[in-house]
């Protein structure tokens, strides 16, 4: 495994850790397994485009499509975007100066399109394309990127600045360290309330390996009663995604979404500390909203947005078919996709296809042909 060879002196940028780590999960479960999966079948792993067949076909609300044509047009996308300043993405990403030794390595290059990534490159390209997309969605939204003040990111980009966080980024911290960067940044916020209390910045927490393809500013216009909005999905042991929180952009809303999430860090610590690195965050998450007394986790089961106190904080659950979609791993149900599906997550091993859903769009094409591209590659697995 190429991949691994001494990629902790490396990067830790999200996007990669999340690979690494899925894949290494991935070949734990079939290593402990009794299943018998064709070695090649199982490691097979695309250095290039492959698109199967668009699931959904003949269901009305879902995308259909002929290849990567769309036959439905949502026209959403132009809606209302261009007018919304008021939301700012902020992520969490870093890269080291350790990181740079290596890049001219020949064995690391990959291709895609007409460019040629090393590892750094392909981590940085990733987070470019998520810029991309969020500028063409909402050309006046901001970035914020949190990163640790000793690493070596320098991003130029209208509309996108850096915010260093002294924190613990190393791999087995990195989630615990988002959770507190998060914290740490809302908290600024409260110190510095805009003058003119009309002029309110709500703020989206994301992974930096998703695509944002509709105008999220109606989030807040649609729904004026909520702190803090998570993601949800129908999966017992994790039906909240850490990758999508939403936070309202009022003093009182910022103040309570803070106590929310240092109630997560809380439990976090101290039950989830050795959890997987990745999943000790979500379980924490989960922990948090179930210990309502008499909540009804059922409601996780259907895909439709609901909102409930937990806590002091009013929290919105969005369906992750919609505001995180993406297809499921392996031999899951899979029912197509929402046509007003707002963001897709390159979740695991599909960051490839994340760089040629952007070189495709910007070919240029609609926002829908390239959903279905995406859509028909979405379950393979791509090299990073
Ligand atoms: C999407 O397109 C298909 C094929 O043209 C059509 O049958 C279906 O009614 C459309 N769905 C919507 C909601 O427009
Ligand atoms: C290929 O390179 C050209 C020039 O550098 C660039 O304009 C074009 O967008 C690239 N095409 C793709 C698919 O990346
Ligand atoms: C609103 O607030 C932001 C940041 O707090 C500031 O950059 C912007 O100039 C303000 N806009 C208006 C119209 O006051
Ligand atoms: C986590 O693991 C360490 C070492 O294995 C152990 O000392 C500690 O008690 C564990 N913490 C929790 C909360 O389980």
């Amino acid at each position: 495994m190429k991949v691994f060879s001494g990629w902790h002196r490396f990067i830790f940028g999200l996007p990669l850790l999340f690979i690494l780590i899925h894949m290494y999960y991935v070949m734990e479960f079939y290593k402990n397994s009794k299943m018998e999966v064709p070695h090649s079948q199982l490691n097979k792993k695309f250095e290039h485009l492959v698109l199967g067949p668009a699931a959904g076909q003949g269901l009305s609300n879902r995308l259909q499509c002929q290849g990567t044509k769309a036959l439905n047009r949502s026209g959403a996308s132009n809606s209302r975007s261009g007018l919304d300043e008021s939301v700012t993405f902020v992520t969490v990403f870093t890269i080291y100066k350790s990181s740079l030794d290596n890049v001219d390595d020949k064995s690391s290059k990959t291709v895609v399109g007409n460019a040629s990534y090393n590892k750094v490159d392909r981590s940085m390209a990733v987070l470019n394309v998520f810029i991309n997309f969020i500028q063409v969605a909402m050309p006046r939204s901001k970035v914020v990127i949190l990163t640790d003040p000793a690493s070596d990111l320098s991003v130029h980009r209208n509309r996108v600045s850096l915010y260093p966080i002294q924190g613990e980024y190393s791999r087995d911290k990195l989630m615990l360290q988002r959770i507190r960067s998060y914290i740490i940044f809302l908290e600024t916020k409260l110190q510095n309330l805009p003058q003119n209390p009309r002029n309110i910045t709500h703020y989206i927490f994301t992974d930096s390996d998703i695509a944002v393809v509709d105008d999220l500013g109606q989030i807040f216009r649609d729904r004026p009663n909520f702190d803090l909005a998570l993601t949800f999905r129908n999966n017992k042991a994790q039906p909240l995604n850490s990758g999508f929180i939403a936070v309202k952009g009022t003093p009182d809303s910022i103040l309570r979404a803070k106590l929310f999430l240092q109630e997560v860090l809380k439990i976090y610590s101290s039950k989830y500390i050795n959890a997987s690195r990745m999943l000790g965050d979500q379980l924490a998450l989960a922990w948090v909203v179930k210990s309502k007394p008499h909540f009804d986790a059922r409601r996780f089961a259907k895909p439709l947005a609901f909102a409930e106190d937990i806590g002091d904080t009013s929290v919105l659950f969005l369906p992750c078919a919609l505001y995180n979609w993406t297809p499921p791993e392996g031999a899951g149900q899979f029912h197509g996709m929402p046509l007003d599906v707002k963001v897709v997550h390159f979740k695991g091993s599909r960051k490839r296809l994340m760089l040629e859903s952007w070189n495709f769009y910007s070919s240029p094409s609609e926002i829908e042909d390239m959903l279905c591209l995406i859509l028909g590659s979405g379950r393979t697995k791509y090299d990073f």
